[in-house]
């Protein structure tokens, strides 16, 4: 099985894809590390506290970042994830451990006792990874691969979903991400060229409720409030399959088609948070592009694949 560290900010797609990982048998969910983003982190980590009790983790939970690394913070997206971030489901306050040190502290700890065996999949604002490498530059050597959604492309003609020019995880610190993006690991970057490729249809998950008991269930009842925002502001009659196409990649990487560069991210003005990838071999007069490492980019998916191993996993 692949050893992960799922960073995430819990929030509805967040959830799908944490039970998702947890139920793979290829999966080894080690720890779930919170930051920012759909919710305040408080509440990001009492979500992660909340599924490790209700469904018995054996992961470490480790709490992230409070804010972006330079920007002003943008704030939770109630309207998208709810006030709980689990949309109309409350979630009470529960009195888990967790771990003592910083989630960048603990991605360290972790990807040093054991190098080369760990994927970093990171699925809320790139804070925490970025922190990570400003602390420790050198676990870029240390990790496995790094597994984001996040970004978009323009694969589609579509280059985002918070403004038309960026990504929500992206948008929320651009620094960040693009000192993940551009470090010297192996990174694979799942955005919204191929998350907004897969839907769970609300067939798709009055099934899910119908054969998966309980988890189904709650994936069901989580995404009441996700399915109504799709509805009304997106005009669809299902959601994107965002956060567990990531999991997706690491459980299967053959279900998604891949275009190899270097990439980076849009710091500020009117394209802030906006992802590129150069992906000519060309030499260009002024091309800094040259010192970076080439990432890979979801540019196609097997949705049709990816949807049945999903629904065969819950
Ligand atoms: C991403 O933003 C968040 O709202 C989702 O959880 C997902 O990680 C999609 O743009
Ligand atoms: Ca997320």
């Amino acid at each position: 099985a692949t050893k992960i560290i799922l960073d995430t900010d819990p929030g509805i797609d967040d959830v799908m894809a944490i039970l998702f990982a947890e139920a793979h048998a290829e999966i080894d969910l080690m720890a779930i590390t919170t930051v920012y983003g759909n919710v305040a982190i408080d509440r990001a980590t009492r979500n992660a506290l909340y599924l490790k009790q209700k469904y018995q983790f054996s992961a470490d939970i480790a709490q992230g970042a409070v804010g972006p690394l330079i920007k002003d913070p943008v704030g939770p997206t109630v309207a998208v994830h709810g006030e709980s971030g689990f949309g109309d489901v409350a979630v009470p306050e529960v009195d888990g451990e967790i771990d003592t040190r910083p989630a960048y502290q603990y991605i360290i700890d972790a990807v040093t006792a054991q190098p080369n065996e760990i994927t970093l999949v990171a699925v809320g604002p790139l804070t925490n990874l970025a922190l990570a490498l400003q602390a420790e530059p050198n676990i870029v050597n240390l990790v496995k691969e790094v597994v984001i959604m996040g970004g978009a492309f323009g694969v589609n003609d579509h280059r985002g979903n918070v403004t038309p020019y960026a990504e929500a995880n992206v948008h929320d610190d651009p620094h960040a991400a693009d000192l993940v993006f551009s470090a010297a690991w192996p990174v694979v970057i799942i955005g919204l060229d191929v998350t907004e490729q897969s839907f769970f249809s609300g067939e798709y998950l009055d099934q899910l409720r119908d054969d998966a008991a309980e988890v189904g269930q709650f994936i069901w009842d989580v995404s009441r409030f996700y399915l109504k925002f799709y509805k009304e502001k997106v005009g669809l009659d299902a959601c994107h399959v965002h956060d567990p196409s990531a999991i997706a990649y690491v459980i299967k990487p053959e279900l998604f088609t891949l275009s190899e560069g270097p990439v980076r991210v849009v710091t500020q003005g009117p394209a802030e948070g906006m992802t590129i990838q150069k992906f000519d071999g060309r030499q260009y007069f002024h091309d800094e592009w040259q010192m970076h490492t080439p990432q890979r980019v979801g540019v196609a998916v097997n949705d049709v694949e990816l949807l049945e191993i999903y629904r065969q996993t819950i």
